[in-house]
């Protein structure tokens, strides 16, 4: 069934997810061999969880501009593999030591630190084989740009570059950030790849610029919303409810919308925001109608 069919945006999620979760099962790699142990790894933290957001937006950004199924697909599962490596690192002791991910054991508990580190680094080097293959375009020039969009997203001037920043904020002695300095920091370590995840679809369609400006326009707003959420939600949701352990952002002493505004503020920060992102979509007409329905899903989540 193509995304263009479902016009509700839970239906949508989920099939973006079935279908993504069924690519990346099978570009995974599977065997015997005496390395499986990572191959383990990385199946374990990559398969079986998460909203699987960012791969909703690639497909639906790729509806848009009438991509194959293949083509978004393997890009789907090419950014969801970056997302999964980022969140194995993520929870390791030397940066957020976070214990549960997705509901289960992270990565470093199910195995150990180095297989989680290697599993990172191979989900991470797994992204851009796939997106560098014949089969996810047939242009060239177009797998090259994915190729370059994705490594400016996760690297030192995107997702790496945020957590740089998210960690040093917690440092004892650290001067506390200001919200400009903590915007930054989030639009890096979350947006980055979020923004990648928007407009992917227009690269792979070719879509002309003002079209891909409206979903870099729209990410920008919605990959600072989702971020801020998830700040919330570390205060007020519960381990069931996240699969992950709340209260740790306080805990480390983490800078946050939520510590610097509260929560009231932040809340209304992330709805102006989402509204802000659904509003750069009008170039798009209602053919954006699920992006907009994924704007609201982003600040009313429990998860
Ligand atoms: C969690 O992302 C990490 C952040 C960037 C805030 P998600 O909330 O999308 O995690 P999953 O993929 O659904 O587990
Ligand atoms: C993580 O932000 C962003 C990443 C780049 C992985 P968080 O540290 O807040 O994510 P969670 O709350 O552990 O999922
Ligand atoms: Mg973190
Ligand atoms: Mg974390
Ligand atoms: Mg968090």
């Amino acid at each position: 069934m193509p995304l263009s069919s479902l016009r509700a945006f839970e239906p949508a999620l989920a099939h973006a997810a079935e279908a993504t979760e069924r690519t990346m099962d099978r570009l995974l790699p599977k065997g015997t061999e005496g390395e499986a142990r990572v191959f383990e790894a990385m199946r374990y933290s990559s398969l079986g969880g998460g909203k699987r957001l960012r791969a909703f937006f690639v497909l639906a950004g790729a509806t848009l501009f009438k991509v194959g199924v293949t083509p978004a697909l393997r890009t789907a599962s090419a950014i969801e593999f970056v997302h999964a490596y980022s969140l194995i690192h993520d929870d390791l002791p030397a940066m957020d030591d976070d214990d549960l991910r997705r509901g289960k054991p992270s990565c470093h508990k199910q195995f150990d630190e180095a297989t989680a580190i290697l599993a990172g680094d191979a989900l991470q080097a797994l992204a851009f084989e796939v997106l560098a293959h014949e089969e996810t375009h047939g242009d060239p020039a177009v797998r090259a740009a994915l190729v370059a969009e994705l490594a400016k997203a996760s690297g030192a001037h995107g997702m790496v570059g945020g957590q740089m920043l998210d960690l040093l904020a917690e440092e004892k002695g650290a001067e506390p950030l200001s919200i400009g300095a903590i915007t930054r920091l989030q639009r890096l370590k979350t947006g980055a790849l979020i923004s990648f995840s928007c407009t992917a679809g227009a690269v792979l369609g070719k879509a002309p610029e003002p079209m891909r400006a409206a979903l870099s326009a729209y990410a920008h707003d919605l990959g600072l919303a989702f971020q801020i959420v998830d700040d919330l939600l570390d205060v007020e949701g519960s381990a069931a409810e996240l699969g992950k352990t709340p209260g740790k952002d306080a805990a480390a002493g983490k800078a946050t919308f939520v510590s610097i505004l509260g929560l009231e503020r932040a809340r209304a920060q992330a709805a102006m925001l989402a509204d802000q992102a659904s509003a750069h979509l009008e170039p798009l007409g209602t053919a954006a109608d699920l992006l907009r329905q994924a704007a609201k899903f982003v600040v009313s989540r429990r998860a």
